[in-house]
């Protein structure tokens, strides 16, 4: 990179580094001058936690990161190291300004591609006066890379846990596991956290060993679980997992397979005295079904030749309000437009339910706690398997199309 792209970048007080891997080697380049009529803050932002990779598709791909003060930021990406596209957040035509957690989303990409990617912020320390802002320092991560999904793939597998309960050195030991090795993307099925009553709850108890271990590189899904909407912080979730245009359910197509992922809610009735009337899951479970309706008929869906339903709560496995209600509420559309797998979590107790006649017409498979569960996607089959932290084979089997 030439000076002058720097300046032209308004890169001064550059400080290369990688957030929030302590064994990673730190490079420090001595300040150049500011070229802006604004003041050098002393210190420049520090990047806290990420960058991780969220919400991916073909031809898209957004990029999470967090800083421990108020910043503008973009994303430097591009084909063989150039770095010659920048992507930045703005809202109805301002630039963000006002964030220290920077969610910024890369579109117009090719399927199946790898970019390399960096994320830069620049300290926002406030206006001085009319029309002059005070800028502080910038600093840029090291380089990533990541690939775009690709409907066009013939084989690839991903891993899914869920019900971590923040026991993030647990999470370390399963990304280093067998089960986590050259999968394309990780899914979170829920309750990843316990309710969420600290706002740096999800960092320690998940986040930082994922951006540790992988999630630089590979997207992780998250499906929201009963105990990520409980809390004081409930709210504030998209500030670390960002939405789908609007919406914590969506679908994505990767491969053979059309991936749609539910956002469960709550457990007990809307009106349970633990909730304070501060919730409204029902009419949420009522408003997905209507989505979900749509969703399979998208021509997408009707494509694929596989149908995977991603849901903390699961349909089934227990005589129980949240069972009743997410199956009530979701199974018609699925029972109608046909399924091949339902992975769930929630009950911390592995169980396989496979289609049965006059009730489910797809196969159930409730991830336990502990373990790791891995889909090996090819032409012709899903093949399912459920390890444990110490490495032993729970659970085997194979869909077949
Ligand atoms: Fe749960």
């Amino acid at each position: 990179m030439s000076r002058s792209y720097l300046f032209a970048l308004g890169l001064t007080g550059l400080i290369l580094t990688t957030p929030g891997m302590a064994n990673r080697k730190v490079v420090a380049r001595p300040a150049v001058q500011q070229t802006v009529a604004a003041r050098t803050d002393s210190t420049a932002p520090v990047i806290t936690h990420g960058p991780y990779l969220q919400l991916p598709s073909a031809t898209s791909m957004t990029i999470v990161w967090h800083t421990d003060r108020k910043c503008v930021s973009r994303v430097e990406f591009g084909l063989d190291n150039r770095f010659d596209r920048q992507e930045i957040s703005s809202r109805h035509g301002l630039v963000d300004n006002d964030r220290a957690n920077h969610i910024i989303r890369l579109t117009g990409l090719e399927p199946g591609t790898t970019y390399q990617y960096r994320v830069v912020s620049r300290a926002f320390l406030g206006y001085e006066r009319q029309h002059i802002v005070a800028w502080g320092d910038s600093i840029i991560s090291d380089p990533f890379e990541f690939t775009t999904l690709d409907p066009g793939k013939d084989r690839f597998s991903f891993s899914m846990v869920s019900d971590l309960h923040e026991r993030a050195e647990e999470l370390a030991t399963m990304i280093e596991s067998e089960a986590w090795q050259d999968i394309d993307f990780a899914i979170y099925n829920g309750d990843m956290i316990d309710d969420f009553m600290r706002s740096d709850q999800i960092f320690t108890g998940f986040l930082d060993a994922s951006v540790h271990g992988y999630a630089t590189g590979k997207p992780f899904i998250f499906a929201r679980g009963n105990h990520e909407v409980r809390g004081r912080f409930a709210r504030s979730i998209p500030d670390f997992i960002p939405l789908q245009d609007g919406r914590a359910y969506y679908s994505f197509d990767h491969g053979p397979v059309h991936f749609i992922v539910l956002d469960s809610g709550e457990d007990k009735e809307d009106g349970h005295r633990y909730y304070n009337s501060l919730v409204d899951f029902t009419r949420y479970r009522e408003e997905q079904a209507r989505w979900l309706t749509e969703d399979l008929q998208s021509e997408t869906a009707l494509r694929a030749r596989f149908r995977i339903v991603i849901s903390h709560i699961p349909p089934r496995g227990a005589d129980r309000y949240w069972a009743q209600s997410v199956r009530e509420h979701f199974e018609p559309p699925i029972r109608e437009a046909g399924v091949d797998l339902w992975l769930s979590g929630h009950t911390h107790n592995l169980m396989r339910i496979d289609p049965t006649e006059g009730e489910n017409n797809y196969h159930l498979l409730i991830g336990p706690t502990h373990a790791v569960t891995r889909v090996d996607v090819s032409p012709d089959e899903l093949r399912v398997t459920v390890t444990d932290i110490d490495g032993v084979r729970l659970e085997a089997f194979t869909i077949r199309r």
